[in-house]
């Protein structure tokens, strides 16, 4: 039988988003019907709202979240009713060409439900990200769900799909960050905050926070940056410098997407070192660089894609050094909300004053 859940619906560009009533279907095959826990209220919610992404309103909001598998259809076998899970956004195939050379994170042939969840009178919802998680079950496609510990509560174990994962990965995976390097991150949003959570849990030596709010520098301060720069202050690639013996960075993480703060990290590494874009830019940014300083400088200019995640991989081992307290998750979560204050919680992202405001439901 379907189930009628409320949900929380952005109808039309800009429009503030409203509570209406969400019909989900019964799981088709290789789909599963997650009964919704907690899910983190992200800039990608916001930018749907606003269409900034596609134009296919109305929009099922919420794609951070975490759960337990309520039915499965026909076929699948990863995961069973009763399963805690995370959703991912970004279910690999495992055949295309992009994962058979070991790089699922480029996978092109990703998995979604094939059903639509719908409204009332049956006009079809766009899910965010192939998710829709802001109501109390969803349907998605079974490769979307990531078994882990029961034990993680909900509200945090919702964030690693997709913004603290995000910045996790761009230091641990795509950064490459490892025992003694010195790492600078320049911003340090929710996803800046976990690139240097990432980056002290791989074993850097120094870790230079840089934001233009001294809010943000005191979270980074929290997560294991032992250095904070106010860029409105001090100018951060010197600052970067003088605290890395004159070298610059081995590895610098920039989680704003501004070509302003590229450029910082660009020359804010050492020499040869490694550059990771995870903010993401929009369209018509630009950026001119000397081409001699691409060549002399060496080392790598990378950007980070969902922090190069592979969920099945790094969810679970997330979660386990999240439980043994050596990962501390908890402090993303700001504040917990109802379905109803989603709207005031894009407010307070707009304004900077969360590092994620988290629906539990
Ligand atoms: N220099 C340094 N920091 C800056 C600058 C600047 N010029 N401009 C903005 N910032 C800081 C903000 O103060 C804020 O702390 O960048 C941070 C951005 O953080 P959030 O707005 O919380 O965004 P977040 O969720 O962390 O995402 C950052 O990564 O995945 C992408 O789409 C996402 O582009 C976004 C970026
Ligand atoms: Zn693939
Ligand atoms: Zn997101």
């Amino acid at each position: 039988m379907p189930y009628e859940v409320q949900g929380v619906i952005a109808g039309g560009k800009g429009e503030a988003v409203s509570l209406r009533p969400v019909i989900v279907p019964d799981p088709g095959p290789g789909e599963a019907v997650v009964g919704v826990q907690a899910c983190g209220v992200c800039h990608t919610d916001l930018h749907y709202r606003e269409g900034g992404i596609n134009d296919d309103f109305p929009f099922l909001l919420g794609h951070e979240a975490a759960g337990v598998v309520e039915a499965v259809g026909d076929g699948v076998t990863a995961v069973e009713p009763g399963d805690y899970v995370i959703l991912n956004w970004r279910a690999v195939c495992g055949n295309c060409r992009a994962c058979l050379r070991g790089r699922p994170w480029y996978c092109f042939a990703t998995h979604n439900a094939s059903q639509k969840m719908t409204l009332e009178d049956g006009t079809p919802l766009s899910p965010a990200l192939g998710i829709g998680a802001f109501a109390s079950r969803t349907l998605v496609a079974a490769g979307q769900c990531t078994k882990v510990s029961a034990e993680a509560r909900p509200a945090v174990a919702g964030l690693l799909g997709c913004g603290v994962m995000a910045g996790l990965g761009a230091a641990i995976n795509t950064g490459g960050v490892t025992r003694g390097d010195t790492v600078a991150v320049i911003g340090c949003g929710g996803v800046g905050s976990a690139a240097v959570l990432g980056s002290s849990v791989a074993g850097a030596s120094r870790i230079i926070a840089v934001d233009i709010d001294d809010r943000k520098l005191e979270w980074a301060a929290r997560f294991g940056a032992t250095h904070t720069v106010n860029s409105r202050d001090a100018d951060p690639v010197e600052a970067i410098r003088d605290l890395t013996g004159g070298h610059g960075a081995d590895v610098v993480i920039e989680a704003v997407g501004r070509p302003e703060t590229y450029k910082q990290a660009f020359y804010a590494r050492d020499l040869a070192g490694t550059v990771v874009l995870v903010g993401v830019p929009t369209p018509e940014m630009m950026l001119e660089l000397p081409l001699l300083d691409v060549f002399g400088r060496g080392g790598s200019l990378k950007s980070s894609w969902y922090g190069d995640c592979l969920p099945s991989r790094d969810f679970p081992m997330l979660i386990d050094l999240y439980l043994q307290g050596r990962l501390d998750l908890d402090g993303f979560v700001t504040e917990t909300i109802t379905l109803g204050e989603v709207e005031d919680a894009f407010a307070k992202m707009h304004r900077g004053e969360v590092l994620r405001s988290v629906v539990v439901l």
